[in-house]
């Protein structure tokens, strides 16, 4: 198997079986499979007697080691909370009644207007850092509960100062065509208002990775989202769409036609129309945490996607209203029991796919030579251990772009390397 440079690495992880999710296969053999590291990359996987010497040697003790987990979908930057509506919804409320009656995504705008950058940042800690336990090294984060100028750049300030502050890759999404906030009366004219002040704006700071859009009743239609789409060409930003979740406003074809990265929800999509997203090479990304919290009943044309092999990646979804989960793990879970995704599918989904839901399949969500060294060992016999229960499984150590993160484990890292020097 062919190797990448230097001979003495930074670290090497042996006795350890590999979900590589990559398409190339490891040499097996209990407790021989070992991986290399240097600044910060995969350089060397193999057999641990052809291994090089490495100045950290870590004993995996028999276990999994398989990418970072990537959640490529989530609006975990915002203020307050929506437990009222909570009870609205237990009480026979549908989600589109709720926003019509002036609650859902702009009660959460005004929340989050009404914080200034260090307490929108606060409330967010907890949620990412809920992630980051479970083996979350990368993490989409969406704007939209500003919806002016001034409130986006905010969101999406705090969310780039998120990456600074902990070890996870943050990439942003512009999400402006989220909801219609309450000072304006006409949707074309909000669009308007972003396509001629909000986005030049958020272009000229850097602050968004992609532009997103809600193409729905209760968000925008196919023409107001291609109107952004056209302006996200000019700026060079991929695009990503919240298409057919409650109905079939034909926003996935847009995205396709626009040569976008992924189209999200999709419970409403015409399964006729899955060869022409595989056609554009989009992901097709599923949150089964906003069908169960929603109450859905329709699902994905998930047996169209799969014979037509349409990548299919797998998050959160966090946000106030429909996804309140902060956690990857038990989303995994929902994932296999209600969309029954196998478990392998799910892995797939929170690595591989996930990655090139965000354009970014060449560096992360793989183990493979030249990938991001984003690591997690867990102590579990079988990857599909990962979705068969909820809150029962947790990371032993997690490596970020080739640095061990986690405190807890570092002890158990020492313990391995006292026994390897004995
Ligand atoms: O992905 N569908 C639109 N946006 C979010 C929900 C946001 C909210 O309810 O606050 C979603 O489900
Ligand atoms: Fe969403």
């Amino acid at each position: 198997m062919p190797q990448l440079e230097p001979a003495i690495a930074d670290t090497l992880i042996y006795n350890i079986s590999i979900a590589t999710m990559s398409d190339e296969s490891l040499p097996q053999g209990e407790g021989k499979t070992a991986i290399a590291i240097a600044n910060g990359k995969i350089t060397w996987l193999g057999n641990i007697e052809d291994g090089p010497s490495a100045q950290t040697r870590i004993d995996g003790l028999g276990q999994w080691l398989t990418p970072g987990l990537i959640d490529c979908h989530t609006h975990l930057v915002y203020g307050g909370n929506r437990a009222s509506e909570f009870e609205m919804k237990l009480n026979g409320a549908s989600y589109e009644e709720i926003s019509h009656a002036g609650g859902g995504i702009v009660s959460t705008v005004s929340a989050t207007r009404s914080l200034d950058d260090a307490a929108l940042l606060a409330e967010s800690q907890p949620r990412l850092e809920s992630l980051i336990k479970e083996g979350i090294t990368t993490v989409e984060i969406k704007s939209g509960y500003g919806l002016d100028t001034e409130n986006e750049i905010k969101m999406l300030r705090v969310a780039r100062s998120l990456g600074k502050k902990y070890p996870v890759t943050i990439r942003t999404s512009f999400l402006g065509a989220h909801a219609l906030p309450p000072e304006f009366d006409s949707k074309d004219d909000y669009i308007q208002y972003l396509i001629d002040e909000v986005l030049p704006e958020v272009h000229r700071e850097g602050l968004a990775d992609a532009l997103d859009f809600f193409c729905e009743g209760i968000g925008f239609n196919r023409d107001q989202c291609e109107k952004l789409c056209h302006v996200a060409k000019k700026y060079d930003l991929p695009i990503k769409g919240h298409v057919e979740q409650l109905s079939n406003l034909s926003g996935a074809s847009l995205v396709a036609e626009y040569n976008g990265l992924s189209v999200d929800h999709l419970e409403y999509l015409d399964e006729a129309d899955v060869p022409t997203l595989k056609a554009a090479n989009l992901v097709a990304v599923l949150l089964p945490g906003a069908f169960y919290s929603l109450s859905e009943t329709k699902l994905p044309p998930i047996q169209a996607m799969r014979e037509h092999k349409l990548p299919i990646a797998i998050a959160t979804d966090l946000n106030p209203g429909s996804s309140p989960i902060a956690s990857l793990l038990n989303i995994m879970n929902l994932a296999c029991v209600q969309f029954k995704l196998t478990p392998y599918e799910v892995l797939l989904g929170v690595t591989r796919n996930a990655a090139k839901a965000l354009g970014m399949e060449n560096q992360i969500g793989q183990i493979k030579l030249g990938y991001d060294a984003d690591l997690v060992l867990w102590p579990i016999d079988t990857p599909a251990q990962l979705c068969y229960g909820m809150n029962l499984v947790k990371p032993t150590m997690v490596i970020k772009r080739g640095v061990i993160k986690t405190g807890v484990l570092k002890a158990d890292v020492l313990k391995a390397e006292e026994k390897v020097n004995e």
